[in-house]
């Protein structure tokens, strides 16, 4: 996305720094418009460091391109922080006498602002008035915060930590698609035990499936996230009142509980990593050498979960599995994908390849989409959270 971060002459400019880092690393292209007295706060390379663009005050630069209407046209959120008590005046007024102004002026994009000033300069009634005012116009506003303020006083006027504003930002550009939505995610990767400290296992971290989780939660859906075997700091980023957890270990513990919860689901979503195959005899007791050789492990078929769930659908349920594939090349990929989508009978398919390198344990991923009936409905790459998001969008298309 195209944010555009507008800093204000305030000694929170700072931790502006730090914001304009978030969103760099959230994948958002950000542009920063400094006004000239934030520039005494922090410098212009800093800026254009830290956003990877050329950073300018004014107007009259870069003339050709319409620069002073053309950053607010493109944007998809303009964010001002700091916004100073002067800043919040002078956008209530509609003044346009820098690069700022004109971009605010010319945006039809939310505009989020983070307030920062001295305790008596927020309670002030003229800045209260602005505030109001702005607020009607549907200007978003993120603090400011009560507490330590630049002098050594304290009260409200504290700008908000980085990571408040960056999730209010994520939050305005977040559609709203899957409003009431009910969504089952499975994630994660099953064990299918030998003996009481041993299992037969895959590398799944499940961090596709909790992304998955999160990005419906955020768009609106309710979710309940099936967890294979996930752990603690890769679960805890499914934290989300509107997602329920249930965890499970083994391939038939899954089973049943995403039976269970699919009766309720609008969309269901299979990202864990089942193994098709379990040890026919579960030892009571750990297996030792001294219980003689090398044992033979008979194994069973597990059920193919996405299959049964797929046949089993009601009508306007849609049923999403995944494909972890080996291929020798993309030709391959899609060859194997497609018969899979029509052996499992699934709406869509999302395929990965996977390797020693890549797909397992990273934060990154790299997919194509089959839509209904093996259509092309894209590709996605990137952090997990943002292929999650293109897998929703197509999903969102279907539902
Ligand atoms: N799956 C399942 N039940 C199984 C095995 C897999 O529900 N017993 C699901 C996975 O959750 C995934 C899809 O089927 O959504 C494809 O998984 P994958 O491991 O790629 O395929 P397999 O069915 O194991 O086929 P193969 O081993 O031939 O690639």
């Amino acid at each position: 996305m195209n944010i555009v971060v507008g800093v204000t002459g305030g000694i929170a400019a700072y931790k502006t720094v730090h914001l304009v880092r978030l969103l760099t690393k959230g994948g958002h292209d950000v542009t920063v418009v400094p006004t000239e007295d934030a520039l005494r706060f922090v410098g212009l390379p800093t800026w254009e460091a830290i956003s990877r663009h050329p950073v300018t005050t004014s107007v009259h630069d870069d003339v050709a391109k319409v620069r002073h209407v053309a950053l607010g046209q493109a944007a998809d959120l303009v964010i001002v922080a700091p916004a100073t008590a002067n800043s919040l005046a002078k956008m209530t007024a509609g003044l346009a006498d820098d690069l700022l102004g004109t971009t605010l002026l010319a945006t039809e994009a939310p505009v989020l602002i983070a307030p920062a000033m001295h305790a008596e300069m927020w309670r002030n009634r003229a800045t209260q008035a602005n505030i109001a005012t702005l607020r009607e116009r549907g200007v978003h506003i993120v603090g400011p915060a009560d507490g330590e303020l630049a002098g050594g006083d304290s009260g409200p006027g504290r700008m908000s930590e980085p990571e408040e504003i960056f999730a209010a930002a994520q939050a305005l550009l977040t559609p709203g698609d899957l409003l009431g939505v009910r969504v089952v995610v499975s994630a994660g990767g099953t064990r299918e035990p030998i003996d009481p400290v041993r299992f037969l296992g895959n590398r799944s971290s499940g961090r596709q499936g909790v992304a998955l989780a999160a990005e419906a939660a955020a768009r609106g859906a309710e979710v309940t996230l099936v967890a294979a075997n996930i752990a603690g700091d890769v679960l805890a980023e499914a934290r989300h009142p509107a997602i329920r957890i249930v965890t499970v270990g083994a391939a038939a513990e899954l089973a049943d509980a995403m039976k269970r919860e699919a009766v309720e689901a609008d969309v269901v979503v299979m990202a864990a990593a089942v193994a098709d195959y379990r040890p026919v005899e579960v030892s009571e007791r750990k297996l030792t050498k001294e219980s003689g050789g090398v044992p033979p492990i008979e194994l069973a078929e597990n059920e193919d979960i996405v299959a049964a769930l797929a046949s089993a659908r009601r009508p306007g349920q849609l049923v999403v599995g995944f494909a972890a594939e080996t291929p020798e090349d993309e030709v391959e990929l899609l060859e194997r994908a497609h018969r899979k989508q029509q052996r499992k009978g699934v709406d869509l398919l999302i395929v990965n390849a996977v390797g020693w390198e890549r797909g397992f344990e990273t934060a990154e991923n790299a997919v194509h989409i089959l839509g209904p009936g093996g259509v092309d409905a894209g590709v996605a790459s990137g952090s997990k959270r943002l292929v999650a998001a293109a897998i929703w969008d197509a999903i969102a298309r279907e539902h």
